[in-house]
């Protein structure tokens, strides 16, 4: 799809807001509704990182004005992790704090192309995350949906030369919401260098890989790209809203200059909140260990009704296929039926059409209760 944005910008309706019907009928079953359609945490926020919230320096640092990049502290504590856990050297001055990661998802496009004006193109899977679209739009740029193979990966060689010429940007999502693909990321670093692209990979779900070792795009190059990263998912932290971004010095230098005039600031209490949970894996491994044994429940409650579900290589999402019914109607079924809540396909692009997505993110006794109703 290639947008030229010339009319009024209407914001569409909030995808989520229509499943609120489906809602309803989960919720009139006794038990209620099991709400499996955003993928947002349902467990607990981890002990070291509620107890450096309410800590005496934390409440401190909510007086001054934060610093817009990150404090030193937080910033160190990003660059250890990275190393740590994506064996990722960076300095300080290629990192920048964000407020979640959506605000950037949907900020950085017209950033970019206030640097590059000659460029006007967002490139993005056409399966993949609504906001990389939102962003194109925001900054009234032209979006244009990369086709994705038969395993959810961006397919590269679909993409227009007209297109490439214009590209400020390229979204690669590994593992990728919705499908859980994990990208070759080697392979993109190395198009987005010789198409003088940038490489934008958003990695929020890096550290829950199910048959691989977690990969960034930063273990192939510095240059020509950024990752993205999010503690909503990984640290239970989708409310404090930290996330930052890394990569490309030049890039990120001047991402990190504007963001200061626009006053984006991850408050004090969240960047030592940050802090603490990027210092801890053992809470990231008790939850990896979590998500997994929810999909597997899951995976058998959808075998039990009949429908082939499998484990996808990443993330906490199931995307299963509903060949034999429309996914609406799927979607309708598994609502009233047994009382799950799901997003149909086509809220990821049209490619997703015939497909739904389902979240792991519901806690243990409600996924029991969708097994006692499913029969399992
Ligand atoms: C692929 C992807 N990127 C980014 C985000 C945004 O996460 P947050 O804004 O909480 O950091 C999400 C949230 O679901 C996501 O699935």
């Amino acid at each position: 799809m290639k947008d030229e944005v010339k009319e009024m910008f209407v914001p569409p309706p909030y995808p989520y807001e229509q499943l609120n019907e489906f809602r309803v009928a989960a919720e009139s079953l006794p038990g209620g509704a099991v709400d499996l359609s955003i993928g947002t945490p349902c467990d607990p926020v981890p002990e070291i990182v509620s107890k450096a919230f309410v800590s005496d320096s934390s409440i401190e640092s909510a007086r001054p004005y934060p610093a817009s990049v990150g404090s030193d502290d937080f910033l160190k504590a990003v660059s250890e992790w990275l190393n740590r856990s994506l064996q990722v050297e960076i300095p300080q001055t290629s990192i920048g704090a964000c407020i979640g990661t959506k605000e950037i998802v949907t900020g950085i496009p017209s950033l970019l192309k206030l640097r590059t004006p000659a460029k006007d193109t967002v490139l993005y899977p056409a399966v993949s995350y609504p906001s990389y679209l939102m962003g194109a739009q925001l900054a009234s740029c032209r979006s244009v949906a990369v086709p994705v193979d038969d395993n959810w990966r961006i397919d590269l060689s679909g993409i227009d030369e007209a297109d490439i010429e214009r590209a400020l940007c390229l979204w690669v999502n590994s593992p990728g919401n919705p499908a859980g693909a994990i990208e070759n990321l080697a392979m993109t670093a190395e198009w987005g260098r010789a198409n003088e692209v940038t490489v934008i990979s958003d990695e929020c779900y890096v550290e829950f890989t199910w048959d691989s070792d977690p990969k960034s795009i930063l273990q192939e190059t510095k240059k020509g790209v950024i990752a993205v990263h999010s503690l909503s998912k990984r640290s239970n932290l989708a409310g404090m809203r930290v996330g930052f971004y890394a990569g490309d010095e030049e890039i990120v230098g001047y991402l990190r200059e504007v963001r200061k005039h626009q006053g984006f600031m991850l408050p004090g209490p969240a960047q030592m909140a940050g802090i603490a949970a990027l210092s801890d894996q053992t809470h990231v491994e008790i939850q990896k260990k979590l998500y997994f044994e929810r999909l597997s429940k899951l995976i058998e409650i959808f075998r039990s009704l009949g429908i082939q579900a499998v484990m996808p290589k990443g993330s906490f999402y199931l995307w299963i296929e509903t060949p034999d019914v429309d996914e609406w109607g799927l979607v309708e079924m598994l609502a009233k039926n047994i009382g799950m809540v799901v997003t149909p396909g086509e809220f990821f692009g049209d490619q997703g059409k015939g497909h739904i997505r389902v979240a792991a993110v519901a806690a243990d006794d409600r996924i029991e209760l969708l097994a006692q109703r499913a029969g399992v």
